[in-house]
């Protein structure tokens, strides 16, 4: 299988290629792609360039599967010759992901919403994927009526620019030199929290807090379902945590929840105690802890919920859209992992 991965100097680009090593998926010959050439590098100890993506080259390159971990325009100008190119696309930007032919997969969740005829597959915000493992036991047990949401996101959901303001913030602290990069943020993020996460609209609403509204109805299947969030940008390097209130359209108990977490896929429940984002860096399994009802309340509940938003919220849920496109026989020619595990 041939497969190339576009970005990949970039977090999850980065990720994207660990992931793939890690879990052996089966590819014969992978190609890097960034904004312009750069030194090679090593993939599965091979040496692999670094080359400008161009449509041409997406086109021209005959892929099974092309990974974008760009930009929403440099996904918009390439994916469609990548297309056109024969090659399954799974993007993490936000370009396909509200397109109603385009499923929006998150394999613990919706697996069943991919067809064979699907080319395209968008990885869902990656609050919202956190937010959706997290919260889909509940919905198959008791159903949702609303979801409210306040988070704490991790500088490097902003990408290796926001990882290097926080750096440089706390180089500046400590009276270290200045290095001089641009934040991507719009206020000091070193020892402070930012309540804006992407641009403000008209009403006051940021552009994360819409992707994870309407991303989360759309992996759920749940058009109705009312979701209010608060995205807030916190000085923590990887894993974003999400403070959940949670309406249930059946009474339920916090017993018969915790039983739907404990068999559910991707998920480590903690019946006690706390997690943090430090616990959970590098791993993909999303964590729900303080299941706790609202009073004597069967409907209203709240739980922390906190995930490796590059891991699960990005790369590793593209790098399982690939292995159940394998599966299907949607990509490639082997099902296989190497070494034949
Ligand atoms: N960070 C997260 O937690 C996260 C989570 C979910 C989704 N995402 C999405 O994933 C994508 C990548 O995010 P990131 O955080 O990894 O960003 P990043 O660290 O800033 O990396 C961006 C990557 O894209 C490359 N790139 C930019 N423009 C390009 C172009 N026109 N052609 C080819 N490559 C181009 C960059 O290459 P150069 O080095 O050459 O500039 C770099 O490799 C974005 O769409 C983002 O919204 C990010």
């Amino acid at each position: 299988m041939k497969v190339a991965v576009v970005g990949v100097t970039g977090v999850v680009g980065e990720m994207i290629l660990k992931v793939l090593d890690e879990r052996r998926v089966a590819i014969d010959e992978l190609d890097a792609y960034a904004s312009r050439e750069r030194a090679p590098l090593l993939f599965r100890g091979q040496s692999r360039p670094i080359r400008a993506a161009t449509p041409q080259t997406l086109r021209d390159g005959r892929y099974d599967a092309v990974f974008f971990a760009s930009s929403d325009d440099a996904s918009e100008e390439l994916a469609p010759h990548a297309l056109a190119g024969g090659a399954a696309i799974i993007d993490n930007s936000a370009t396909f992901r509200l397109d109603p032919d385009v499923p929006l997969v998150v394999p613990e969740v919706n697996a069943d919403a991919v067809a064979a005829h699907h080319r395209i597959f968008p990885v869902a915000n990656c609050t919202a994927i956190v937010l959706c493992v997290g919260v889909a036991p509940i919905a198959r047990v008791a159903g949702l009526r609303s979801l409210r949401v306040a988070t704490y996101q991790a500088v490097s959901g902003a990408g290796r620019a926001g990882l290097d303001a926080l750096e440089a913030e706390e180089r500046r602290a400590w009276g270290g030199a200045e290095n001089g990069s641009a934040t991507p943020f719009v206020a000091p993020i070193f020892r402070n929290v930012i309540p804006q996460v992407g641009t403000l609209d008209e009403r006051g609403d940021s552009g994360e807090e819409k992707k994870v509204a309407a991303e989360t109805r759309k992996m759920l299947a749940l058009p109705a379902l009312h979701v209010a969030v608060t995205t807030v940008r916190v000085p923590v390097r990887f894993a974003h945590s999400e403070a959940v209130f949670i309406e249930t359209e059946r009474d339920t108990s916090v017993a018969e929840l915790a039983g739907s977490f404990a068999s559910a896929a991707g998920i480590a429940f903690h019946r006690e105690g706390v997690v943090t984002p430090r616990d959970v860096e590098g791993q993909d399994l999303v964590h729900v802890a303080r299941l706790r009802a609202e009073g004597d309340s069967k409907r209203h509940f709240q739980a922390w919920v906190v995930g490796d938003q590059v891991r699960k919220g990005a790369a590793t849920n593209g790098v399982q859209i690939l292995e159940l496109l394998i599966q299907r026989g949607h990509v490639g020619g082997r099902a296989a992992r190497v070494n034949g595990d």
